[in-house]
């Protein structure tokens, strides 16, 4: 064997067959890297036996199901991973962790459910990652964190994706090639495309998109394509088999001078099914909204919820904004809630909430507005007392003063000399920001409780609430 081998070398062959290979495999030293290749050998898990100084390993068309932390521990020098065509549903966190030099990731046509945030880390120089014909319902926010700067080829067509993580996407400034085709999706974050000027493909075929964010890169996919530069290549750009809706929002797609595709509008009514490229431009139009229903007069007791509705049509569909009546804009607080279709709530009521809110419906059409007036019942507000003594004149119970929390919420009021604790009528403990635990004796000499009120300032909402 040995003088064989010699004999080969000697005829200029730069290969030769190495000692320790993976039973069924074939590893060849070849000019001084070493394959190892086990193409549709039948195997059911990766060979823990292969040579960790392995540049390419090819592992596609086997019946591998799952892969683990040790299968490509150490090979720090692979560069090339095949494992196409397997049937690999779960790969353990971390298992490419030492494949710090790998430049090519195949995992296409397995059964992968997902991409968690460890699956890929420690691809350091990946470029290539193919992972389509996989049943990817999902991508982890940080799944690609290793290498956005280094991906130059992403396919994750035919799988079940509704979405990405596009903020990722938009840092891969090497990208070339994007293959999202035949997914879910249905909606692409404005601004993914901005930064990515090597893109020179991008394959966005039956998803489930009715528009586009509009992004200068698409100009370079225009049949002229006079903009190309050698910075900026010409786009090869695919959108067929989308529900387009067809209003403003995507002139600026119908003026891009291109080849007649078979792109057609899936909305809205009057232009469904007709061929992108032949409706006019006059005909992509927006409507501006309209306020169909909104609450007019509200009476609320101080304290109370109250709900506050806005509806509005329009096209597209109108964004719907709160503003109070001190003119500041309604979010979500501890207080409020603002939901997509228009309600708010205001959960606890405050004297503050009286007057004019003011409903904004607005979309690229324009805006429409409504006020709904609300009217607050006060409350009657009991000043600051620890004794029940303290407040003769009131009928109502006793009721604590501030319970700040950096009291330690003892319940003594403000400015007034603390008192010895028995006499304390309330006692507040257990503050955290958003409970406290407040408790006091009733005592059969006193006059019967008829109401107890609470106040409380929290630091969210930056008001005084009283109930
Ligand atoms: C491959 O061959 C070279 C010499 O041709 C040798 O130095 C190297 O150790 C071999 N590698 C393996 C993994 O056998
Ligand atoms: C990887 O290398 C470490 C340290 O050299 C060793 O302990 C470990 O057994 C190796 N793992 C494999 C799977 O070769
Ligand atoms: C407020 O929270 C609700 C869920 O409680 C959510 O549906 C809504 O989008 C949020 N609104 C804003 C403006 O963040
Ligand atoms: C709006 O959505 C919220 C939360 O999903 C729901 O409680 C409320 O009833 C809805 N309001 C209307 C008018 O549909
Ligand atoms: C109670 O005391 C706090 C601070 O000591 C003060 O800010 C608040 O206005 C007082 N409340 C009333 C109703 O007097
Ligand atoms: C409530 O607390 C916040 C933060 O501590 C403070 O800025 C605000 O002035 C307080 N409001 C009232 C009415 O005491």
């Amino acid at each position: 064997m040995e003088t064989l081998l010699g004999g080969l070398l000697a005829f200029g062959m730069a290969f030769a067959v190495v000692d320790a290979c993976p039973k069924y495999c074939v590893c060849q030293n070849l000019s001084e890297s070493l394959g190892t290749l086990c193409p549709s050998k039948g195997l059911l898990f990766v060979p823990p036996d292969i040579d960790r100084r392995t540049v390419e390993l090819r592992l596609g068309g086997n019946f591998i199901i799952h892969i683990g932390r040790q299968d490509f521990a150490n090979m720090t020098g692979l560069v090339d991973l095949t494992l196409s065509r397997n049937t690999i549903s779960h790969i353990q966190p971390f298992s490419f962790l030492d494949l710090e030099s790998l430049r090519s990731l195949h995992l296409d046509s397995n059964r992968l459910p997902s991409l968690g945030e460890d699956t890929l880390r420690g691809l350091v120089n990946l470029q290539h990652l193919i992972v389509n014909n996989n049943q990817l319902g999902g991508i982890a926010d940080e799944a690609f964190e290793d290498f956005l700067l280094t991906l130059e080829d992403l396919d994750l067509s035919y799988n079940n994706l509704h979405g990405l993580p596009w903020g990722s996407v938009r840092r891969m400034v090497n990208l070339h090639q994007l293959s999202l085709d035949h997914n879910l999706l249905d909606h692409i974050t404005e601004g993914t495309f901005a930064d990515l000027q090597k893109l020179a493909r991008l394959d966005l075929t039956s998803n489930r998109l009715q528009k586009l964010p509009p992004d200068p890169i698409f100009a370079h996919s225009q049949a002229s394509a006079l903009t190309a530069t050698p910075f900026a290549p010409p786009l090869s750009f695919s959108f067929g088999g989308n529900p387009l809706h067809c209003n403003c929002e995507l002139l600026w797609l119908r003026r891009l001078e291109r080849d007649d595709d078979l792109e057609t509008c899936g909305s809205p009514g009057g232009l469904k099914g007709h061929y992108f490229w032949h409706v006019r431009e006059e005909e992509f139009v927006c409507e501006p909204p309209l306020i169909t229903q909104h609450t007019h007069k509200l009476l609320v007791l101080e304290g109370q919820a109250a709900t506050l509705k806005c509806k509005a049509m329009g096209d597209p569909s109108p964004l719907i904004h709160w503003v109070a009546p001190d003119d500041r804009l309604v979010g979500n607080s501890s207080r409020t809630a603002v939901y997509d279709n228009g309600t708010l709530d205001i959960l606890i009521t405050t004297s503050q909430d009286s007057g004019a809110f003011t409903c904004i419906a607005a979309n690229a059409a324009g805006e429409a507005t409504a006020t709904v007036e609300v009217s607050i019942v006060q409350l009657p507000h009991l000043s600051n007392s620890t004794s029940r003594t303290a407040s003769p004149k009131s009928r109502l119970s006793d009721i604590t003063g501030s319970s700040k929390t950096s009291r330690g919420g003892a319940g003594s009021g403000g400015g007034e000399p603390p008192k010895s604790p028995p006499e304390r009528a309330v006692l507040v403990s257990d503050v955290t920001t958003t409970s406290a635990l407040v408790k006091w004796s009733v005592s059969k000499s006193a006059p019967r409780v008829k109401m107890y009120q609470l106040q409380y300032n929290c630091s969210d909402d930056e008001v005084l609430i009283y109930r």
